[in-house]
């Protein structure tokens, strides 16, 4: 049995978080999937049946459908369209030294693209930009490079669309399994209803809203929700360093009533160490970079980013005063991966905080359910990296909780006294029974609580 209706085979161009769980998800709807990837290690593995990044549900389901033959992995795009209708560029756009978006794996996938639709002679077929680009890009860059590379003509010989990504990473198969919303940006007919009509055959279509719309409303629509997203979290952050400084003040109480208004809604006033990853802080600077192009004022993202920057320094300078100086001190850091349920440590707020405390003289020692190789490769050897929490806690002056993995959660007061040199925690995600602990005898510092 085959899914995906009109669509004979999918081509992936990058096997990242986005294009692998896509890849994934369409094999297991029966779409005979392609991922081209250029890292031939990364490659190797997914031959195997091997995920190369932690991502819940991913492994097993991977391994199913390399088994089966549905998905299948490839450094080289070749013929890829004798074999399927429809690609999708699914390549990182890091920001690049001047703030701006790195567009440079996008060209290049729009030059394989052309080079394969040129040799081919097949139907024309669907090109979907996945990618998160500026306004504009689609348009104005992958079109173009795609039309002269395979002397074809957009909207005749081939078709295209943007269709952004808003999968989380730690969910992100059941975020490709059960979007919220579906985003279609293209200025031809042809290609929404024919993207449009693929959607309808894997997903229901009554309750998955579409919108359909031109490219840049659609790519702005993408780095739009990701600024607001940051924008909120940076505004609980603001209001969680006014409630350290009011009699009483607890940020867990008042974001609780301001969720409560259906305008604003409870998700993502979680106050903490900030937002990390690769996509919140880069989206933003994307934003910000496009903004000043077009001589808008964007300072309001200056300032969420300024939050951002500055709760993870408050967090060093707190524990430079708990310990009356950290030249010397043994930290432990728990927590390295920039959220629970991955292993991605890319702009995690306990790498910048470690770095920061190494600056200032500390030892530090770290622990994380997942992350430990990849801090590994970004911090190198000046850290102590403890596979047991208890490792991590045993003799340390101070333990920051800087990633709200659930283990974490059901930390115990008692084994905190015996392990701690000097039993000081400072609670970066808010998820410790304050009171438990203090009554214990644990001294607390939790983020947003008057104290
Ligand atoms: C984000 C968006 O949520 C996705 O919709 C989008 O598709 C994705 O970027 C992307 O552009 O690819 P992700 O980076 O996986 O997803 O992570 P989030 O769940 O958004 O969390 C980002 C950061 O914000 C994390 O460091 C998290 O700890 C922090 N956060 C989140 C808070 O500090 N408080 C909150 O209330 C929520």
């Amino acid at each position: 049995m085959s899914g995906g209706g009109w669509v004979r085979g999918v081509g992936i161009i990058g096997a990242g978080y986005v294009g692998l769980t896509l890849g994934v998800f369409l094999a297991s709807k029966y779409v005979r999937t392609i991922c081209v990837e250029k890292d031939e290690e990364k490659v190797g593995r997914i031959m195997k049946g091997l995920s190369p990044i932690h991502e819940q549900g991913l492994p097993e389901l991977l391994r199913q459908v390399v088994e089966d033959g549905v998905l299948e992995a490839r450094t080289e795009i070749g013929d890829m369209f004798e074999e399927v209708d429809v690609i999708f560029i699914t390549v990182g756009t890091p920001t690049g030294s001047d703030g701006s978006p790195d567009l440079s794996q996008v060209e290049e996938a729009s030059r394989q693209i052309g080079n394969a639709l040129a040799a081919s002679k097949t139907g024309a077929p669907l090109i979907v930009v996945k990618s998160t680009v500026p306004p504009g890009t689609t348009w104005g860059i992958v079109r173009p490079i795609i039309e002269k590379t395979s002397d074809r003509v957009c909207g005749k010989d081939f078709h295209l669309c943007v269709n952004p990504e808003f999968l989380r990473e730690g969910s992100a198969l059941q975020d490709t399994m059960n979007p919220d919303r579906i985003v279609i940006g293209t200025k031809h007919s042809w290609a929404a209803e024919s993207l449009k009509k693929f959607y309808e055959t894997l997903y229901n279509p009554k309750k998955i809203p579409m919108l359909i719309t031109s490219p840049t409303n659609a790519e702005l629509i993408k780095l739009a929700t990701n600024a607001y997203l940051a924008l909120k979290i940076s505004f609980i952050n603001l209001i969680s360093q006014i409630c350290e400084a009011v009699e009483d003040g607890d940020v867990g109480v008042v974001a609780e009533g301001l969720g409560l208004d259906p305008r604003i809604g409870p998700l993502f006033l979680r106050a903490g160490l900030g937002f990390g990853g690769s996509c919140l802080p880069k989206d933003l600077r994307a934003l910000k970079w496009f903004a000043a192009g077009l001589g808008v004022d964007a300072s309001l993202l200056d300032s969420v980013l300024a939050i951002n920057g500055a709760q993870r320094i408050r967090v060093v300078k707190k524990s430079e005063s708990l310990l009356g100086g950290l030249r010397g001190r043994k930290v432990a850091v728990l927590g390295l991966a920039f959220k629970p349920g991955t292993d991605d440590v890319r702009e995690a707020a306990a790498i910048e905080i470690i770095r920061e405390l190494l600056a200032r003289g500390a030892e530090v020692r770290v622990h994380d359910p997942a992350a430990l190789d990849n801090a590994m490769r970004v911090l190198g050897g000046g850290v102590t990296y403890c596979q047991r929490i208890q490792d991590c806690l045993d003799g340390a002056d101070l333990a920051i909780i800087s990633t709200e993995w659930p283990e974490y959660a059901l930390l115990d007061p008692s084994t905190v006294m015996s392990l701690m040199h000097n039993p000081i925690i400072i609670d970066g995600r808010r998820i410790l029974d304050n009171k438990r602990f203090r009554e214990a005898g644990v001294k607390t510092y939790t983020i947003g609580l008057y104290q």
